[in-house]
C-alpha cells in the first residue's frame, strides 16, 4: 500500500467521525509514524510495511475515541520548541505562544511604559515600552513562571534570553516529569522546575517578571468543554474555581511581593475575564495595567506592573 493510499483512507475515517481539521491530522499522525516530511507523503510512490499500517491504525484509532492527537504523537511545536506532553499535562495552546511574543517585547525594550491602558483599547498588539530593567543590562533577569505545565513558556523564555534565569512552579508531579525532560531534550539550562502551590516554592525570593497561564476555565463551563480536552486533558490544568477567577486573585495578591520594583506581572486570561482582572489587579496594588488583543481581536494578555516604581519616582517634597 503506498503512503498517499494510506493518508486518504485515514482522512475519510476522521471527516466521518467529526474530526475537524481530518487532513491535516491524518497527516501529521502518518508522517509521525513514518518519520518522514509531510511533503513526502504526496509522491505516491511510498511505499509502507505491514507494522507501520497496524501503527497508523492504532493511533487512527485512538484519534477518533477523542484522544488528541499531541498525545497521540507525544509532542507538539511551541515557539520553535519540540514540547513533549502526555496524560496529566496541558497540550501547550497557540494563542500562549502570543504571551511568550509580548513577554520577550517587554523584557527587551527598556524604554518608559509611556502610553497607559486606556490609550490601548483599541491596539491589537503591543510592543510594550518599559524602563524598568535597567539594573540588568546585559538581559539577565530573573522570570518566575506560575503554573508552568510542560514548561513551554518558560523553556520559550529561557532559550530567547541564555543570560537570564527562569523558574518555572506547578502542583503537578506529571508536569514537573515533563517540563524537566523538555528543559533537557531543547538544551536549555536555564531554566529551573520546582514541584508545589504558586508561590511556595518561592517564598523569599524576588522576580523581574513573573508570567502565568493559570487555570482559568469556569467550573460549570468544564462539561461543556470539546471531549479532547474535558476526558483528556487534566481538570487541575483547566478549573479556575466558580467563576474561572481563582487563581487571578491568589497570584495578583502575592505578585507585589514577588516582583521587583517596577517588575512586570504578564498573564494568559479567559476570553471574557479581562474586566474583572483590571479590578483584581488593581485592588492588588499594580499599577500601568494594559491588556492586550489575541489575533481574534479578544483581550488575551495582560500586563501590570508593581507600582513601587512610581512611589520611587514620586518628587521628594
Ligand atoms: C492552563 S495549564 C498551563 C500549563 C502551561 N503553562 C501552558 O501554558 O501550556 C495550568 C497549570 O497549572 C497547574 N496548577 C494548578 N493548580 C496549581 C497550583 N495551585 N499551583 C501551581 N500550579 C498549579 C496545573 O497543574 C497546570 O499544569
Amino acid at each position: 500500500m503506498t503512503a498517499l493510499n494510506k493518508l486518504k483512507e485515514v482522512v475519510r475515517l476522521f471527516e466521518q467521525n467529526g474530526i475537524e481539521d481530518a487532513p491535516k491530522e491524518a497527516e501529521i499522525l502518518i508522517a509521525e509514524v513514518l518519520d518522514i516530511d509531510s511533503s513526502r507523503l504526496y509522491s505516491g510512490d511510498l511505499e509502507i510495511q505491514g507494522s507501520a499500517i497496524q501503527q497508523i491504525d492504532t493511533f487512527a484509532a485512538r484519534r477518533v475515541q477523542g484522544e488528541p492527537l499531541q498525545y497521540i504523537i507525544g509532542h507538539v511545536e511551541f515557539y520553535g520548541l519540540k514540547i513533549h506532553v502526555g496524560p496529566g499535562v496541558l497540550i501547550p495552546r497557540p494563542e500562549t505562544e502570543l504571551l511568550v511574543e509580548e513577554t520577550i517585547k517587554a523584557m527587551k525594550n527598556r524604554e518608559e511604559l509611556c502610553v497607559m491602558g486606556d490609550e490601548l483599547k483599541d491596539k491589537d498588539s503591543l510592543s510594550l515600552n518599559s524602563s524598568l530593567f535597567t539594573h540588568h543590562p546585559s538581559l539577565s533577569f530573573h522570570i518566575l513562571d506560575l503554573c508552568t505545565g510542560s514548561g513551554c513558556i518558560a523553556l520559550a523564555l529561557a532559550k530567547h534570553f541564555p543570560e537570564a534565569s527562569v523558574i518555572g512552579v506547578d502542583r503537578s508531579e506529571a508536569a514537573m516529569v515533563y517540563a524537566t525532560q523538555n528543559a533537557i531534550e531543547n538544551k536549555v539550562q536555564n531554566a529551573h522546575f520546582r514541584l508545589g502551590d504558586l508561590y511556595g516554592p518561592v517564598k523569599g525570593m524576588t522576580f523581574d517578571c513573573i508570567v502565568s497561564n493559570p487555570p482559568y476555565v469556569r467550573r460549570d463551563e468544564i462539561p461543556t468543554l470539546q471531549r479532547e480536552v474535558k476526558d483528556y486533558e487534566p481538570v487541575e490544568a483547566l478549573d479556575g474555581g466558580a467563576d474561572g477567577l481563582d487563581f487571578y486573585r491568589r497570584i495578583l495578591k502575592e505578585a507585589p511581593v514577588y516582583l521587583e520594583g517596577g517588575g512586570l506581572i504578564i498573564l494568559e486570561i479567559g476570553y471574557d475575564q479581562a474586566d474583572d482582572i483590571k479590578e483584581i489587579a488593581a485592588g492588588a496594588g499594580l499599577g500601568d495595567i494594559v491588556f492586550l488583543k489575541d489575533y481574534a481581536g479578544i483581550r488575551r494578555i495582560m500586563v501590570g506592573r508593581s507600582d513601587n516604581i512610581r512611589v520611587a519616582r514620586l518628587p521628594v517634597s
